[in-house]
């Protein structure tokens, strides 16, 4: 038994996506959510920021006491997980290796689409995970630098239908049966993908992939809070709070009493 929480934490409200998916499986445990609302989008930025970043929140995380911490972004994942798993002492889960796994397992035809932020196609590290698995698989990949942005803003208009339209056309040209999602934030949109591909393609998502990887991994260690109790959790942002909550309710429909603001400077201070 082990009564701390567990963090989680992405470049905004994408994060909740897996958040949501980890209070289904794990409702016993108790969490702390932190989106790095003052620096969002990570998408667009070189990889060393990204890996700085990362390392500032996860060390923030650990040294407010929790037993694990998931790397809600696929961006910060591609970009540093292995560094903050040499950093750090607690462990860490990102959410890339669990979607890639499901999309190989998924495919029938053995090409897969991938829709993610520039800095997740840059890092190629999709291609290595699949033909980790599958070395005759073929990934097609997309980078959608529209699509966080206009999530984070709350905008479900024409341009953000338009955009995902865009970005589906060449793996649907590239005849792929499945299109992983590779980015948190898009679940937050999910009906758009949907209409956008159709019923013949199989989409794969990563947050339910991500909370089963955080229960098997707190039961394997031994380290699960008390079953049959009710968790609780705290939410942090470096931005607006009053955003992140509008956000937050929307998405997880959950009533969100308090977002707590964290300052950049107190991250900076966490990894310094
Ligand atoms: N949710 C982040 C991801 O999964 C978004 C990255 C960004 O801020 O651009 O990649």
């Amino acid at each position: 038994m082990d009564a701390r929480p567990i963090g989680i934490f992405d470049s905004g409200a994408g994060g909740l996506t897996v958040l949501h998916e980890c209070l289904v499986t794990m409702p016993h445990e108790d969490f702390l959510y932190l989106g790095d609302g003052a620096r969002c989008p990570y998408g667009p930025r070189p990889a060393e920021e990204i890996r700085r970043f990362a390392l500032e929140i996860a060390s923030y995380l650990e040294q407010s006491g929790v037993k694990l911490i998931v790397a809600a972004c696929n961006a910060a994942t591609s970009a540093a997980l292995p560094g903050l798993q040499e950093a750090l002492a607690v462990p860490i889960v990102g959410v890339l290796v669990p979607e890639a796994h499901a999309a190989v397992q998924a495919t029938r035809s053995r090409r897969i689409g991938l829709l993610a932020t520039e800095a997740t196609v840059a890092s190629g590290r999709y291609e290595e995970v699949v033909h980790a698995l599958d070395a005759g698989a073929r990934l097609v990949s997309v980078a959608c630098p529209r699509l966080v942005p206009l999530i984070e803003a709350g905008d479900v208009g024409a341009e953000l239908d338009a955009a995902v339209r865009e970005y589906a056309a060449p793996l649907r040209a590239a005849e792929v049966d499945t299109v992983i999602l590779g980015c948190t934030h898009y679940p937050l949109i999910r009906r758009v993908f949907e209409r956008a591909f159709g019923r013949g393609t199989t989409l794969v998502f990563s947050a339910e992939e991500t909370a089963r990887e955080v229960a098997e991994t707190l039961q394997r260690k031994g380290v699960e809070n008390a079953a049959g109790r009710q968790g609780t959790t705290r939410f942090f942002t470096t931005g607006s709070a009053e955003e992140f909550r509008t956000l937050g309710e929307r998405f997880l429909q959950l009533p969100i009493e308090e977002v707590e603001r964290v300052t950049v400077r107190e991250l900076e201070l966490a990894a310094a």
